[in-house]
């Protein structure tokens, strides 16, 4: 059949399909899922420019088995700097600034010679600044030798100053120095030296250099192109801080909310599970303010008394349990962090908030507990201690159970199990599949059972970054829509991945020190979470079609439809509306498409696949051509 008779055929078809009303849905079902994975937090989302500030980097952090992360160690992206003098420097602990930022470097100058001598640090690939704009600098130094000694900072990248700063210290006890330094030329890959005019012994700590143009210009701040391209997917929720990393590779790696705020050079970092360190620099506050300034629901996740399965390297046997004797406190621990979010500002762990710059509470309405764990006994036993204890004193708030890692299996009708009999609202499912899986399984929720726990799709992710890919989690997108009665939430996974520094593949944005690169998957969710809905218009399309879906908003009324061709050929598609009295009938059309299923946007290349505005004439009945390989949405404004 050629195709202008198929669409003919199509329209008349049409008309027999059957408009069976609208349903509600939930209004938050697209967000977003921050892990500090793939250098996401350091060397990502926390824009500090010094890597390894505070010098606690340990060869501990990382699995030398696997993982040959050359000189990784209390020096690493530092080096001496001396051109003419002679100097030394050590690890030191012995009296350190403060009891949770344990060493620190002794700086020896025997001669300093007419440059000085000092250290440099070359950040994460090198440190990119731009002409004219503000960066903070400081430095924790304390003079053991020398009454007072000028200290010289320059930026500097392959031998040409960009800024150049002299101070004189002459503090005997630990001294905070700071300055603005505002470079006088762009620069991809600098490097930051501190250097001392004088032979002198100086011990130096927390160096850091922090860009002010943040994310809202925040002190502590975001990176603003990530915070900001993270925003422009108009995510309902932010899940965080993982992922493993959150119940961590054996007991002592459980992800310690507390040592995440407070001043940053008394937060105790840690290793991270993904095999580098964490500083914590991005913490709670960070995470909760930044949920706050995108408009976004905060999804905390904790470690359900137990760490990853996958701990010293025992893929699936890892899990260690915390004893019984220390759930009280662990439990405690979970119970203060609700109040660190919402409890008054006069209350302990409020009033921690409060001092952070936040008297008023975070509206915290949710709490994740476990992160697809492996369901054993002492899983079960800690997680209904703590849903109990959490649901005893915080009625109000959402928890969010775990099945496990798989899309199906023992763990995940285990979860969901145990879910159904406890204190849970909501299960985490995680699945990484295949485009033929997504394809496949766009009707995975039509049957899920309406009255018990509803659905987070926490993690899930085609193993691809291809325009194929893309699509194929669109189409099951738009079942994610058509059960957004069952299905509360949904994000991808990973969200950010620092070229050079992945851990893991396919990741939504790519970036590196400069750039961001949108995958084509990063475009379907924007085309989602800008587009999205809090009901479900049924009977739009010809009931076997479920590559589509109609939503309404209510806050414009708009009726909005997505449509998937995941084919090679134009694609006909009939839809048959409710009324559209008082609707603009000259609807937005917004299309992502390629030339080829191959087609990627790449990383560290500006990206050819990326959405395209038009218009389109609709009426309650009409055909829409689908372009092949294609993502359409139709925004049907209300006038
Ligand atoms: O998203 C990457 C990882 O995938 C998460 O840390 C974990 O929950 C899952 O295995």
């Amino acid at each position: 059949m050629n195709f202008r008779l198929l669409i003919s055929s199509l329209a008349l078809a049409s008309v027999s399909t059957t408009f069976a009303g609208t349903r509600d849905i939930s209004p938050n079902l697209f967000g977003v899922f921050f892990e500090d994975l793939n250098y996401a937090a350091d060397g990502g989302l926390y824009p500090e420019l010094v890597q390894n500030r505070s010098f606690e980097y340990s060869p501990s952090d990382v699995n030398w088995g696997t993982n040959p992360h050359n000189n990784w160690y209390y020096f690493t992206s530092w080096a001496m700097e001396r051109k003419d003098g002679i100097c030394t420097i050590s690890l030191e602990s012995a009296s350190p600034l403060h009891k949770n930022n344990p060493h620190y470097l002794r700086f020896k100058g025997l001669t300093a010679g007419p440059e000085g001598v000092g250290i440099r640090n070359d950040g994460f690939d090198g440190i990119p600044v731009n002409k004219g704009e503000k960066y903070d600098f400081s430095v924790w130094t304390r003079l053991v030798k020398s009454p007072s000694l000028p200290m010289r900072v320059t930026l500097s990248e392959k031998g040409n100053i960009i800024s150049d700063t002299t101070v004189t210290i002459s503090n005997k006890d630990w001294c905070k120095h700071s300055f603005v330094i505002i470079p006088k030329a762009d620069a991809d890959s600098a490097s930051l030296m501190i250097r001392f005019m004088k032979p002198a012994t100086v011990d130096v700590d927390m160096v850091s250099l922090f860009p002010q143009n943040t994310f809202k210009g925040r002190k502590n701040g975001l990176r603003k192109d990530l915070a900001e391209i993270i925003a422009a997917l108009k995510p309902k929720f932010v899940r965080f801080p993982g992922g493993c990393l959150t119940h961590g590779d054996g007991l002592d790696n459980i992800y310690d909310w507390k040592r995440t705020i407070g001043p940053v050079e008394q937060r105790r970092g840690d290793k991270n599970i993904w095999n580098y360190a964490q500083t914590f620099g991005l913490g709670y506050f960070e995470y909760l303010q930044f949920c706050e300034d995108i408009d976004a629901k905060a999804i905390p996740v904790v470690a359900a008394g137990v760490s990853c399965q996958n701990s010293a390297r025992k893929r699936g046997t890892g899990q260690e349990a915390i004893p019984m004797e220390e759930m009280d406190k662990y439990i405690q621990d979970i119970l203060d962090l609700i109040e660190y979010c919402n409890g008054p500002a006069t209350s302990e762990w409020g009033s921690k908030r409060a001092e952070a710059g936040h008297p008023a509470s975070f509206n915290l309405e949710y709490i994740g507990i476990g992160n697809e764990d492996h369901i054993t006994p002492a899983f079960e036993e800690r997680y209904r201690m703590i849903t109990d204890a959490v649901h005893a004193k915080y009625p109000d708030i959402k928890i969010i159970g775990t099945s496990g890692p798989l899309d199906s299996g023992e763990d995940f009708d285990a979860g969901w199990q145990i879910a159904r009999t406890s204190n849970t609202d909501i299960v985490d499912e995680h699945f990484y599949k295949g485009e033929e899986w997504f394809r496949n399984n766009l009707n995975r929720y039509d049957k899920y059972d309406r009255k018990g726990p509803k659905v987070y799709l926490g993690e899930y992710a085609s193993w691809g970054s291809k325009l194929s890919n893309a699509l194929a989690e669109a189409a099951f997108m738009t079942g994610l829509e058509r059960n957004g009665d069952v299905v509360e939430f949904a994000s991808y996974a990973p969200l950010l991945g620092r070229i050079g520094h992945c851990q893991w593949n396919p990741d939504l944005i790519y970036f590196d020190g400069r750039n961001v690169y949108p995958t084509v998957n990063y475009y379907v969710q924007q085309l989602f979470g800008t587009n999205s809905g809090d009901k479900i218009i049924d009977g739009v399309f010809a009931n076997d079609v479920n590559y589509a879906s109609c939503v309404k908003d209510s806050n414009t009324d708009d009726i909005i439809l997505k449509m998937v061709n995941l084919t090679n050929e134009p694609k006909p598609i009939a839809a048959r509306l409710p009324s559209l009295k008082g609707y603009d009938t000259q609807a937005a059309l917004t299309v992502l498409k390629g030339e080829s299923l191959d087609d990627t946007n790449g990383q560290g290349t500006p990206g050819k696949i990326s959405p395209e505005n038009s218009g389109l004439k609709v009426s309650r009945n009409f055909v829409y051509p689908m372009p092949p390989r294609s993502l359409s949405v139709v925004r049907i404004k209300k006038q």
